[in-house]
């Protein structure tokens, strides 16, 4: 039987990384690895976790003695790697847990991978799942393709550029297997409700103020989740060894036009009178370093791989917004405690 080690496996896409795989590949092990921070939530994989090829560790990618034994102990075939400190504000707060999590825990499952795999790297592949915020901002105009330079403005894109230069410098330099991805904005359901989408989901059914970040001007390229763990799956069968692949959806939104959609849906689907949600919005003092526009060609993934996204954006947010508002159990439960205090911390300045 064949291993293979997701890390972050409990947070929101990793969830649907392993799910996708415990499901498509019976005869490979799924071992998810994860530290269950606010972040990680094994109720997020409620429907796989009996299933005899899954198997759930909990552990700190910065723990570098600890990945090596449990590298030594399960001898990987392959690794996908999501494991991360993922939201900007907070990167903003605290940038030195992002330089722990995001680069050390990120050296540490290189070291791991390339010391049990040696020189036997045939079938062997180290899978690093990145973000289209390494290419920096662009204006009105263009794409970030694969061989954009990497320009980070934020303490979270700083770590995740760094991490990414340290995969390709082991493929380098020690000849390890590895391949990259880097994709836009991801939504659907498990999504930790700091996000925009979950966030602004919450506070319409709520009642609660939408705090928009300077003008709500930014322009972000949203792709379906599903989506993304099958483009995963497409690149670690099918992609080149030291290649990069960027996923996207093609589908570019202003954030005030994405909320307004978000208030339009939400008031039907609550049963409110048109135009009630939109009162919420509430004009806040922007982020610091926030990055106008993001957006993503993915035309070498599917040219050369013949991966598409298979949801229209109408559909997904309707599926997503759905989902939010039938797992209200779900949301009660993450956003309960620390939380609370998260919220408060992160908007009473603003
Ligand atoms: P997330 O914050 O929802 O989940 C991260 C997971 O990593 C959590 O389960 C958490 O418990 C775990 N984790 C954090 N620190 C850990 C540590 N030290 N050791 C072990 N586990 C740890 O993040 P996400 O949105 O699912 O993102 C997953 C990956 O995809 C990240 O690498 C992120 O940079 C990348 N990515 C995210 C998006 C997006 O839109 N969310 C887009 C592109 C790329
Ligand atoms: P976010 O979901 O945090 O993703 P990222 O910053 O990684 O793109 O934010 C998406 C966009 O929404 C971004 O331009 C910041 C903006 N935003 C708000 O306007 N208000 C909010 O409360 C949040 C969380 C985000």
């Amino acid at each position: 039987m064949k291993k293979l080690l997701i890390t972050g496996g409990a947070g929101f896409i990793g969830s649907h990384v392993v799910r996708l795989f415990v499901n498509k590949y019976p005869d490979c092990l799924i071992v998810n690895l994860d530290k269950l921070t606010y972040a990680g939530n094994l109720a997020n994989l409620k429907d796989v976790e009996n299933k005899p090829n899954y198997e759930f560790v909990k552990g700190d990618i910065v723990d570098g003695d600890f990945i090596l034994k449990l590298f030594e102990q399960h001898r990987f075939d392959g690794v996908i790697h999501l494991a991360a400190e993922s939201h900007v504000d907070r990167s903003i707060s605290n940038p030195t847990e992002f330089v722990f999590t995001n680069v050390i825990g990120t050296v540490n499952l290189l070291n791991a991978a390339r010391a049990i795999w040696k020189g036997n790297t045939k079938d062997k592949l180290f899978y690093h799942v990145s973000t289209d915020e390494v290419y920096g901002s662009l204006g009105n105009e263009g794409m970030f393709t694969e061989t954009t330079a990497y320009d980070p403005h934020s303490p979270y894109s700083a770590s995740k550029a760094s991490s990414d230069h340290f995969v390709r410098a082991y493929h380098d330099t020690f000849g390890l297997p590895v391949v990259i991805s880097n994709c836009s904005n991801n939504y659907g359901s498990f999504q930790f409700p700091e996000k925009l989408i979950p966030l602004f989901i919450n506070n319409i059914k709520n009642n609660k103020p939408l705090p928009v970040y300077g003008k709500g001007e930014n322009v972000r390229d949203w792709l379906w989740v599903e989506d993304h763990a099958r483009a995963i799956d497409v690149i670690f069968h099918k992609g080149t060894k030291g290649e990069t692949y960027n996923i996207g959806g093609h589908n570019e939104w202003k954030n005030i036009d994405l909320i307004k959609v978000l208030c339009t849906i939400m008031d039907r689907k609550l049963g409110r009178k048109e135009g009630t949600s939109e009162k919420l919005i509430t004009y806040v003092t922007d982020r610091a370093g926030h990055d106008l526009r993001y957006a993503i060609d993915s035309g070498k993934l599917q040219k050369e791989l013949g991966w598409v996204p298979s949801l229209q954006f109408e559909e997904g947010i309707e599926k997503t917004i759905e989902w939010y508002l039938e797992n209200e159990e779900w949301l009660k439960q993450v956003t309960s405690g620390k939380y609370q205090k998260y919220y408060e911390n992160m908007y009473k300045n603003r």
